[in-house]
């Protein structure tokens, strides 16, 4: 990736919070103009903490970050740079319309003036026909979709995304992955897409960045050179499966090496702990 087209960049980040926690050491990353990219690891890591960093919910305790976030005035921020959490975070009082519309409306875009683009874009996700419906009568699928939609009304050039798929059923996140292959290549934007399944890093992303934890670091970054559009067909073909190993190795590898440098005589976190393994009962 060219250096100067970066829309994100981590240069030797450290993050410690008040409590004294050392979440992230040393790391660095970047995400080039229109690139996606995956942020792979365990639970615990700082994946969440290198987004909040990204988005400028957090500053870093050593190092630079540069995002679009930091680069304007608060009030253009929001344009810039989407987020989207695991939940859904609609507002239960409000229709998909007034759901969607609700950045704009921050940004003092007037109703009127806003309604084709929360239409077209309520339309891009699939939900065209719901734009009066409220979020209870939605399923997880078109729950997500929805907050999809809102962030992508304002066309942010960074798009956030912290585990957006990991709460639904496998079936609609398959279909929500290759939709949201599809919006990203018409939206000319970035993503930074964080998850911890390996099969999802492949399916979306041109690379992606393996986290070790303890602390949170990048230990490894692999390329997904397979191009665009990828038809579900993908899923079945060599590549993805000798990549999904590959990765499948390097996360291994990352989570035994932080299980390892846990300060001795305390006990294993689970989540951080290889799934099987021989060492799975060792004290
Ligand atoms: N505001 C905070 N204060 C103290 N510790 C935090 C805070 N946010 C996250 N952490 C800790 O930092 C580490 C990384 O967290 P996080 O970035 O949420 O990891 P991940 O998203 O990979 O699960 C964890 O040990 C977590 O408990
Ligand atoms: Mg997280």
């Amino acid at each position: 990736m060219n250096q100067g087209t970066a829309v994100v960049t981590l240069d030797h980040v450290d993050k410690r919070f008040d409590n004294g926690l050392l979440a992230l050491r040393d790391v660095s990353l970047q995400v080039g103009a229109g690139e996606f990219v995956a942020l792979l690891g365990a639970s615990g890591c700082g994946k969440s903490t290198v987004l909040r960093l990204a988005a400028g919910l957090e500053t870093a305790s050593a190092g630079r970050v540069q995002a679009p976030a930091l680069a304007n005035e608060v009030s253009t921020a929001s344009a810039d740079t989407a987020f989207v959490f695991q939940e859904p975070t609609l507002m239960p009082w409000a229709s998909l319309f007034d759901n969607v519309f609700l950045p704009l409306r921050l940004a003092g875009v007037p109703r009127g003036k806003a309604a084709l683009r929360v239409r077209e874009v309520l339309q891009r996700v699939g939900l065209g026909e719901f734009e009066a419906a409220y979020p209870a009568e939605l399923s997880g699928g078109m729950k997500m979709r929805a907050s999809i939609a809102r962030a992508l009304v304002t066309r942010p050039r960074l798009l956030l995304m912290d585990e957006p798929f990991a709460a639904l059923d496998e079936i609609t996140r398959q279909h929500l992955n290759g939709d949201l292959m599809a919006w990203w290549a018409t939206q000319a934007m970035s993503v930074l897409f964080v998850t911890h399944s390996v099969f999802e890093a492949v399916f979306l992303s041109q690379r992606v960045l393996v986290m070790g934890a303890r602390p949170g670091h990048v230990v490894a970054e692999l390329a997904v050179d397979a191009p665009y559009p990828r038809a579900p067909s993908f899923r079945m073909s060599a590549l993805y499966m000798k990549t999904c190993h590959d990765l499948s190795l390097a996360l291994d590898a990352a989570m035994r090496a932080s299980a390892d440098a846990r300060p001795a005589g305390t006990n294993p976190v689970a989540t951080t702990r290889p799934v099987s393994g021989s060492d799975a009962a060792a004290p």
